[in-house]
């Protein structure tokens, strides 16, 4: 029997994301699923049901779509939506169950399966999955339009009959997926660009966006680890760091941070020291805000202006650019469905697994995933 997977239309404020666009509905149809869309999922996204139809979806009531074997989601489920799903569903979305896990215990206690695609493991597998890469190819390009806009200065070098203009200078912190997109979006802006990172590795793939890789002495080696990601670094380490960069910072005109060690608060960068000597003006674009910022006074979702400096913390970029980011979205959604559809047409979520083992945080009624288990965890006083 087809597996039935439902969009509902996102509830939490300020979403403008539909979990499934067109091409991803199609994708699924093709292989036998049903897809049931609440009637207006994709209106705030510009998709509109009669696109949702063209593609092979059946529009539905926000029942009918909760009321599926599969329901995707962005952001998950309100707590009004729970008593609307069936025993045993599967519920897709970026959970944020690390972050705020009482939400995929309610989950648990439903009977479903919950799968939190920012835990998709970033493996050559499980990379059309990689939902999160998605929405920070996003969050980074957004980034850069966002300190172009806010900077009282033009990004390009213009020569124009009332003189000369001299391109801005753009350090991106944290040269990862987001970064490495801010990079390349600033320099098609016309902007000068430069990154740095903790990760040597990480020089080679600024260099390739036509950025220069800043040097900072700190005496720390490389700090990759076996999974191709950034190793916190120590306390003295990360005082001399903040010290480094504040030393460079006077010569950019926007910075945009993105530093990130997965499961931890986000690395403090510049502090109000940094601030005071940065250029007035200047625009930082803090992307880790939401985790706890990389510059001190980064406030999520409110613009501050500390030293002269406008320091902006915004949390949810992708939704502010909701048609693609439904698409991109979408598409690792489908992608996660269509790679346990066994033939039969249904969803088989095999524990063993290194992406099931990965993503799905809660089956059977209960949390299976050692790191939401520790989140729940009462803190030790
Ligand atoms: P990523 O893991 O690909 O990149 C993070 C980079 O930071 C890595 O290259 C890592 O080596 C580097 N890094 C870690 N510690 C560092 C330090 N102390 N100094 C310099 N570099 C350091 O992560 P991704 O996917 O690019 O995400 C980056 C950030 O963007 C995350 O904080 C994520 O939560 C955020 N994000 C924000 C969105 C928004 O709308 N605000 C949307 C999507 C992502």
């Amino acid at each position: 029997m087809a597996l039935s997977v439902g969009v509902p239309r996102e509830s939490a404020p300020g979403e403008a994301r539909v979990a499934l666009a067109p091409d991803a509905v199609k994708r699924l149809v093709r292989k036998g699923c049903e897809v049931i869309v609440e009637r207006g999922a994709g209106e705030p996204a510009f998709l509109s049901d009669g696109v949702f139809e063209a593609a092979g979806a059946r529009l539905g009531t926000r029942a009918e779509a909760l009321g599926c074997e599969a329901v995707a989601t962005v952001a998950g489920l309100g707590h009004a939506d729970l008593g609307a799903i069936r025993e045993g569903a599967v519920v897709i979305g970026m959970l944020r169950p690390l972050d705020d896990p009482e939400p995929v215990r309610q989950l648990a206690a439903r009977g479903a399966t919950a799968v939190a695609m920012e835990l998709v493991p970033r493996t050559s597998r499980a990379q059309r999955m990689d939902a999160l890469s998605a929405m920070s190819t996003v969050a980074g390009y957004r980034a850069a339009l966002l300190a172009a806009l806010h900077l009282p200065r033009f990004f390009p070098l213009l020569t124009t009959a009332a003189g000369t203009v001299r391109p801005a200078r753009v350090l991106v912190i944290g040269a990862g997926v987001a970064g490495l997109q801010a990079l390349a979006t600033a320099r098609r802006l016309g902007a000068v660009t430069a990154a740095y990172d903790v990760r040597e590795a990480a020089r080679e793939q600024v260099e390739s966006v036509g950025a220069s890789f800043v040097e900072l002495d700190l005496d720390a080696g490389d700090q990759e680890d076996a999974g191709g990601y950034a190793k916190a670094l120590a306390a003295d380490q990360q005082a001399r760091q903040v010290a480094a960069l504040a030393k460079v910072l006077p010569e950019y005109n926007a910075v945009i941070t993105t530093a990130l060690i997965p499961g931890r608060a986000a690395p403090q960068l510049i502090t109000a020291d940094g601030l005071a000597g940065m250029m007035p003006g200047s625009v930082i674009v803090d992307l880790a805000a939401a985790n706890g910022g990389n510059v001190d006074a980064s406030r999520p979702d409110e613009p501050v202006v500390s030293h002269g400096v406008t320091v902006l913390g915004p949390t949810n970029l992708p939704a502010e650019m909701p048609t693609h980011a439904s698409e991109m979205y979408g598409r690792t959604v489908a992608a996660f469905l269509l790679e346990f559809l066994d033939d039969d047409g249904a969803l088989h979520l095999d524990p063993d697994d290194e992406i099931v083992a990965g993503a799905v945080v809660a089956r059977g009624g209960e949390i299976v995933h050692p790191r939401v288990l520790a989140a729940l965890e009462p803190a030790t006083p």
